[in-house]
Formats: C-alpha cells, sequence, structure tokens
C-alpha cells in the first residue's frame, strides 16, 4: 500500500492551484443521467472518487470519455442498460446514491445500496428517501439494495430536517423532470449546490432559490445536454492555506472564489493568520506574529464548512493557548485526534467537543489517514513536525486532493508518495 513519507517543511513559498471541485463534480456527473445527450464538464481532476462513479455509469451503459490531461469529460447516457449499480463499487462511495434522483426522474426506479457508513459518521439516507416519497417514488430495502420506483414523479413541498447536502442535491435532481412544482424547506446552501444549479439550469431545468435555505424547482418536459465548468474546490484551497499557516510560510493559492471561502477565511484571521487578496481568484496567505488559539464551530453553510475541522486542529494542536472545536455535523469526526496524539497533540474530546492544548512542536512518527480530511490534517502536521512522519491508507487522502504531494513538493515541501 502506497504511503507518504513527510519531513520537517518550515516557510513553504510559491504559488499552488486549486483543482475542481470534488463535492461539485460528483452530483453533477450523475445529473448528467437526466439527459441522452452529450454533456462536456471540465477542471474535474481525476480523482479517485470521480474515477470510481464513472466506472459505476459505465457498467449502466453510460458511455464516457474522459480526457485525464486536459481534465475535462464527456458523458452520454443515451441509453442505460442497467438500474442497478454494483454493490461492491457503490458500498464503497457515499456519492454513489446521488444517481438514485437522476435514475428515478429519468427511468422511473433505481436499486442503490444503501450507502453503508463511514469513518465519519452513520451516513444514513433517511431525508433522501423523504424526499423522493414525497414525489410520489416508493421504495423498500432489502439485501442491503434500496429499491425505489415511481411513475411520473409529483412536485411537491418537502422539509429537510436537517440541511443535508446530498439530500438536497439528490431531490433538486429528481424534481428537474417532475411534473409541477417542488419546494425544499431547510435545504443545504452550500457553493457546490449553486454549481449543481447552474448546470442543471444549463441542460434546460427551471430552478430558483439556490444558495438560499429554500429552493424552488418547477419540473420541465425534457433537459439536453451540457457544458459546464465546475467550480474550484474550496476546501483543497483552505487546506493550502493552513499548509502556510502552519509552516510559517508565504503561499499564493490561485483559483479560489473568495465567496466560497468567508468562513475560512474569517477564522483564519481570528488565528492571526494573514490573507491578501492579490486578484480576484488569486489569495496571498502568510505569517507576521505569534498565531492565536480559537475557538471555532463546524455549521452548515454559511457557518464553518465541517471539511475544514481537520486540516483546522493540526493548526490549532501548534498554537500556544487553548483551543476549541464543536463538530455538530457529523456525529463521529474525530478520529484523526488519535493519530495527532501520537504526534505529541494535547487534544480532550467529550462527545461532540475537542480541547486543544497548542504544544511548542509535534514529532514525526508513523500514523494511518482515518478519513479523508483527517488525512490531509496529518499531511498538514507532518510538514509542521519535527522529524518524518510516515502516513499510511492514503487512498483515503487521494479521494479528495489531486497530487498533493506534487503540489506540496512545488512550495518547498519534504513529502514523497511510496508504493
Ligand atoms: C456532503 O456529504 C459532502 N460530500 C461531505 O464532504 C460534507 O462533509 C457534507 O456534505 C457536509 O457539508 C459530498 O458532497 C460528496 P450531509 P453528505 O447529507 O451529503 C445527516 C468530504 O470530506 N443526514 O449534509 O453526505 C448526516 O448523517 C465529504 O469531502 C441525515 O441524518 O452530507 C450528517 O450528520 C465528507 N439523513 C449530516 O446530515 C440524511 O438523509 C450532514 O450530512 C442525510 C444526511
Amino acid at each position: 500500500m502506497a504511503k507518504f513519507i513527510i519531513g520537517t517543511s518550515k516557510g513553504l513559498k510559491g504559488n499552488v492551484c486549486a483543482g475542481g471541485c470534488k463535492n461539485a463534480i460528483l452530483p453533477i456527473i450523475a445529473a448528467t443521467l437526466l439527459t441522452e445527450e452529450e454533456c462536456i464538464i471540465h477542471s474535474v481532476p481525476p480523482l479517485s472518487d470521480v474515477i470510481a462513479l464513472c466506472s459505476m455509469l459505465c457498467d449502466m451503459g453510460v458511455s464516457i470519455q474522459f480526457d485525464e490531461k486536459k481534465e475535462s469529460i464527456q458523458i452520454k447516457a443515451q441509453n442505460i442498460t442497467k438500474l442497478k449499480t454494483d454493490y461492491e463499487k457503490a458500498g464503497k462511495m457515499r456519492a454513489s446514491f446521488l444517481i438514485m434522483g437522476a435514475l428515478l426522474a429519468r427511468c422511473g426506479e433505481a436499486i442503490i445500496p444503501l450507502p453503508g457508513g463511514c469513518p465519519i459518521g452513520s451516513r444514513p439516507v433517511d431525508l433522501h428517501l423523504k424526499g423522493f416519497s414525497a414525489l410520489g417514488a416508493k421504495s423498500q430495502q432489502s439485501h442491503g439494495f434500496i429499491h425505489i420506483t415511481s411513475k411520473k414523479l409529483q412536485g411537491d413541498k418537502i422539509y429537510l430536517d436537517f440541511p443535508s447536502v446530498g439530500a438536497t442535491e439528490n431531490i433538486m435532481i429528481a424534481a428537474t423532470l417532475a411534473k409541477g412544482v417542488t419546494t425544499i424547506v431547510n435545504a443545504a446552501a452550500e457553493p457546490e449546490i449553486i454549481d449543481l444549479a447552474e448546470f442543471l439550469k444549463k441542460m434546460g431545468a427551471n430552478i430558483t432559490g439556490e444558495g438560499t435555505n429554500t429552493i424552488t424547482i418547477t419540473g420541465v418536459k425534457k433537459l439536453f445536454g451540457a457544458e459546464h465548468t465546475v467550480m474550484p474546490d474550496r476546501i483543497e484551497a483552505g487546506t493550502f492555506m493552513i499548509a502556510a499557516a502552519i509552516t510559517k510560510g508565504d503561499v499564493v493559492v490561485e483559483h479560489v472564489r473568495e465567496k466560497d471561502l468567508k468562513p475560512i477565511l474569517a477564522k483564519l484571521s481570528e488565528a492571526n493568520v494573514k490573507t491578501q487578496k492579490l486578484d480576484e481568484n488569486v489569495l496571498r496567505v502568510y505569517t507576521t506574529t505569534k498565531l492565536q488559539p480559537i475557538s471555532l464551530k463546524t455549521m452548515p453553510f454559511p457557518g464553518f464548512p465541517t471539511d475544514m475541522q481537520a486540516p483546522f486542529m493540526s493548526l490549532l494542536s501548534v498554537i500556544k493557548g487553548t483551543s476549541m472545536i464543536t463538530e455538530t455535523v457529523f456525529e463521529n469526526r474525530f478520529l484523526h485526534a488519535g493519530e495527532l496524539q501520537r504526534m505529541g497533540a494535547k487534544i480532550n474530546i467529550e462527545s461532540r467537543s475537542a480541547i486543544i492544548e497548542g504544544v511548542d512542536k509535534l514529532t514525526g512518527t508513523q500514523v494511518k489517514a482515518t478519513d479523508l480530511r483527517g488525512g490531509a490534517g496529518l499531511i498538514l502536521s507532518a510538514l509542521a513536525a519535527e522529524g518524518k512522519t510516515e502516513i499510511s491508507d492514503i487512498y483515503h487522502i487521494e479521494r479528495g486532493y489531486y497530487e498533493i504531494e506534487k503540489k506540496l513538493t512545488k512550495l518547498g515541501a519534504d513529502i514523497q508518495k511510496v508504493e
């Protein structure tokens, strides 16, 4: 199994470019099933989650050309020959559940494995199913699969008990071809939802309110092929910003959208990390004086993003003083804390809160990536740690960060990937 070997890397310097956003790409790929015409999507890094979802669509008869060099993908779901996804493949990646809405709307049926829990939580799909049943679908679970069917979907008003990103995306996709109007109340307002809505509207969908907590979709008869460039990945950008801060470097992050980064920039500035807007999509991140301990609470957008919790914990673990993190979105998203403690971090977990006593230095050792963002957090700690760190199970990290070791090496980091 591949590993990252990382040595102390003080003062990262230079320019790094964030890639296309994984959490916008996945629902957009799912949405291409809504039309038999060709869709072209740009700014798609060949992340393992993207490859996995494309492979699932190919198994269903969808034709896909992925130009990995140009990071663009052509998808044509002219004939969907299978409505059941592979148990093994779908079980590995939660986002596979996002194709349910599109299959329901296009074919009136889908047989998809329950997207089993993952390290950070049980990851239920009750809100997805609540939305689909409001649109007239009937579902049952057997042998680990959800079998869902519907005649023509009928628009309705749907209240989400929690502003679930995936449920909002799945219901929005299904509602584009439903009869009548669908209103999603307490919808997620993440930037990725806006990007998906942009793509759906290019296909001919009628959507308003995306980016707010009430989204209205008026069903149309047919959707058409479209071309779209995916938004920049705000979490990858945020991860590189923390890399600059934790190594007391001076890094220019390109291909960012400042409006998506507001909650991250707010907390970086509270910690005394300096940021400077150099251009519309270019931010400089550097440190001048001592960094300050802070408290942060993860919340649905526009609150602080849960996906930045682990990277931020790494930074706070080396800032003198007491910091506090409260994770309100997922029930088990502190797994990385145990690995950080192996490096000398002083972290006390009490249910959904982590109390962090900043230490002068972390020391390198052997650690395991526990999940995607927890793994990214370990890379950040290793850059600041004294001595060598070896991170295993890096397949978690490669789900959401394309060639992160090459990007960090360009900034002066001492990081190698060894098979
Ligand atoms: C998306 O996951 C992202 N993944 C996650 O990013 C991100 O952390 C999360 O949104 C929150 O922003 C993708 O977009 C592929 P949710 P999703 O549904 O849709 C509960 C990463 O690292 N819930 O908003 O699964 C759920 O248990 C990944 O890139 C229900 O109770 O997140 C959780 O506690 C990790 N019932 C909370 O809502 C449901 O039917 C938020 O989940 C659905 C969700």
